[in-house]
């Protein structure tokens, strides 16, 4: 057993990291313990957990497990899990009373717990005293011991927790299965050091490691001959890319070497405004398989806020910052997360937010109400604003991102765009796919195209996606 702990979660040494090519692997008497069974992985979060996802399902079906139909039917159910707001914390412990019946109807479920709220102290002890049905906790350092971990729990039947709130280490031999064959994630670095003052990410990610650029080169050429046209680079700061690495490598040289791979497109978040260099955004500019999309977080309009959220810039930093990318790096879109009712938040910083929004009319934002987060130093300050308020105030902002949004979405009508078609649309007869813009197209054609990049010509618009017919000369 071994349970996760705040103060070492906080902690940043400068010791080395271990980039570990030989951790991951499975002992010959469990290789088929899953023969004959199933599993289910119930993904919550960011894509940063969609793809550790993928890890675990390698893992999985390494050890000889298929994929079950649904989780409530499955034999082992997992709940790979997203700290970063309230509302993810009770959806998954929404699904808890779930399981609970689904155990008491079947003893021999399996039921693990990972992700995020896997490596929070106050969680996994609420688990340990309350969730008995819970087999597995495992943290986010540590997946590669999976194998051993569900070999113990089969042959004990009690309660295993094995989390550690360590730094981290880079783990480059787990295997994947991926869910899609022309898009795929990549990771290029783990961790955060930004420590903003609202966010869980550092405590339960751990410092910020860079994969070597070898690793990652290797991984896009190996996905490019396998027939994928996009590969998106992934991280929680990916404009700090290599600092950690002690050589004078960087996020540009990265994306230029990724880009003479020869990759159809590249894509990659998130970015923080603080690290983005002028380097970063002459290689977008410069290779026509970089996307010309870029996610970039604000989180306020004011600069008290920002102060006190630890975001390290101003507004007219990120100002200067935004129409440089407009400016060099044509028709690129451009898109934000905005927290609204940070403690204390007052109507005239509020006020602020909605200026920039209306100023910089961004292709779309992700918007979101403060969430206390256990641990961080913003979950300390006494708030006087009511949620009521905090709730008024996001309706307003989101009324103005569903303006612009659409807004932006009309400067394509009637023109022809690149579209990666991924598979059926929602809608009858319909395929959909994303522009080279991040915009969601639906597409009159049929499956046949899955996997393409064609040119659509756009017939119709709305808020959150565009219709379209291919294009025939
Ligand atoms: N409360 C609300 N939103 C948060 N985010 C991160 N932490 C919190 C929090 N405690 C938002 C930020 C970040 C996005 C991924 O989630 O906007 O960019
Ligand atoms: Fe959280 Fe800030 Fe790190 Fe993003 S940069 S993961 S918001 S601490």
């Amino acid at each position: 057993m071994n349970f996760p702990d705040l103060k070492e979660a906080r902690k940043r040494t400068s010791n080395k990291v271990n980039i570990l090519y030989d951790r991951y692997n499975i002992p010959e008497r469990i290789m088929n313990i899953g023969y004959g069974k199933s599993y289910s992985i119930l993904t919550y979060g960011c894509q940063m957990n969609v793809h550790d996802s993928e890890n675990i399902s390698g893992i999985m079906e390494e050890l000889g497990y298929s994929r079950g139909e649904n989780y409530e039917t499955s034999d082992i159910i997992i709940l790979n899990t997203c700290a970063i707001r309230e509302n993810a914390h009770n959806k998954v412990i929404g699904i808890l009373g779930r399981i609970k019946h689904l155990k008491e109807k079947n003893k021999q479920l399996i039921t693990i717990l990972c992700g995020c709220m896997a490596q929070e102290e106050t969680i996994v002890n609420l688990i340990y005293k309350k969730y008995p049905w819970i087999d597995v906790v495992i943290g986010t350092h540590n997946i590669y011991e999976l194998p051993l971990v569900l070999e113990k729990v089969i042959r004990d039947k009690k309660q295993e927790i094995s989390v550690y709130s360590a730094e981290g280490d880079v783990i480059e031999n787990l295997p994947v299965k991926r869910d899609s064959k022309y898009k795929a994630w990549v990771n290029i670095q783990y961790g955060c050091d930004k420590f903003c003052s609202y966010c869980i990410v550092p405590y339960t990610r751990g410092k910020q490691r860079s994969r070597l650029p070898k690793d990652i080169i290797k991984e896009v050429e190996v996905l490019k001959n396998d027939g994928y046209k996009e590969v998106t680079l992934l991280g929680q700061n990916v404009t700090a890319y290599g600092k950690d690495l002690n050589s004078n490598y960087t996020m540009a040289n990265l994306l230029e070497d990724v880009s003479k791979t020869g990759i159809e497109r590249i894509r990659f978040v998130t970015s923080h405004p603080w690290d983005f260099s002028d380097d970063m955004i002459e290689i977008i500019a410069k290779y026509d398989n970089i996307m010309p999309y870029i996610h970039l977080p604000i989180q306020s309009g004011s600069d008290n806020i920002l102060k006190k959220m630890n975001r390290r810039y101003t507004i007219d930093e990120y100002k200067s910052l935004f129409y440089k990318l407009k400016k060099k790096i044509p028709g690129v879109s451009i898109t934000t997360d905005i927290i609204v009712g940070f403690p204390n938040e007052t109507a005239d910083d509020f006020k602020k937010t909605l200026e920039i929004y209306n100023e910089l009319k961004y292709d779309l934002a992700y918007t979101f109400i403060y969430s206390p987060r256990n641990g961080t130093p913003a979950a300390l300050i006494k708030d006087e604003i009511s949620l009521e308020e905090k709730e008024a105030r996001l309706h307003t902002l989101n009324q103005i991102v569903n303006r612009y949004a659409r807004e932006a979405n009309q400067k394509y009508l009637y023109k022809t765009v690149p579209v990666l078609i991924e598979g059926p649309s929602e809608k009858n007869n319909k395929v959909m796919g994303y522009t080279d813009t991040m915009k969601l197209v639906n597409v009159e054609a049929d499956l046949s195209y899955v996997g393409k990049i064609v040119p659509v010509l756009i017939t119709e618009v709305k808020t959150w996606s565009m219709e379209g017919v291919i294009k025939v000369d």
